[in-house]
């Protein structure tokens, strides 16, 4: 299999300075050659309104297929009041919809997240892999990537500045991308045997 896994990476905050968008940049500086990393912004996506998930606004039918082209996707998450953003559940439901037509459907799924806490978003990240149950989405399980203390592990430009941080970031990585493989040849057989 020399096929490149090629992920979708989105950070759940709008922050200019925002640690979860740094940890994706980590993200993109560490992914291997055997894979690409696409960072998509969720500024611009507005507000759900299930009035218009017929027609959805330009943004979220960009949003959507670029999920689809994706082979695997990849989350940093923040923590709001013990759950996830509401800027990231907004998203995510817009691309969930209209029912039948979700976007995430069958996609191999990677969580990390940042916070200043001491928990490092491990309560976000369990209510997000609750809603993965119901996007039916492939979760790597570990390792878990909780960067707690953020504040100490990224510099002024934005940049991972902790060794240790970098490293689980890698094997996040690398778990995903051996995960979307795996996923990738099990579909590749699948339709094989129904051609066959
Ligand atoms: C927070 N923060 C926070 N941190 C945490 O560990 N647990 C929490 O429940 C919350 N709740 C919370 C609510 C709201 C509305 C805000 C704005 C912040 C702090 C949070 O970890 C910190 O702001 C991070 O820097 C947010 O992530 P970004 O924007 O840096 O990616």
């Amino acid at each position: 299999m020399d096929q490149k896994i090629h992920i979708l990476g989105f950070a759940g905050s709008l922050r200019k300075q925002s640690y979860n968008k740094a940890i994706l940049a980590a993200a993109v500086e560490t992914v291997l050659d055997d894979a690409s990393l696409e960072v998509f912004d969720l500024e611009g996506i507005p507000p759900f309104n299930q009035d218009l998930e017929l027609q959805p606004p330009d943004e979220v039918k960009d949003f959507k297929a670029r999920i689809r082209a994706a082979d695997a996707i990849l989350i940093a998450t923040p923590e709001y009041n013990y759950s996830i953003p509401g800027v990231l559940k907004n998203a995510i439901d817009w691309a969930s919809r209209p029912y039948g037509d979700n976007a995430f459907d069958g996609k191999p799924v990677a969580v990390m997240g940042a916070s200043v806490g001491t928990l490092g978003t491990a309560r976000a990240q369990y209510d997000l892999r609750r809603s993965f149950v119901f996007l039916n989405m492939l979760p790597v399980n570990q390792p878990e990537v909780m960067v707690s203390f953020a504040q100490d592990k990224v510099d002024g430009n934005g940049r991972v500045t902790d060794e240790n941080t970098r490293r689980k970031i890698k094997e996040l990585l690398k778990s995903l991308v051996a995960w979307a493989r795996r996923t990738k040849l099990a579909e590749q057989m699948e339709t094989k045997k129904l051609a066959a």
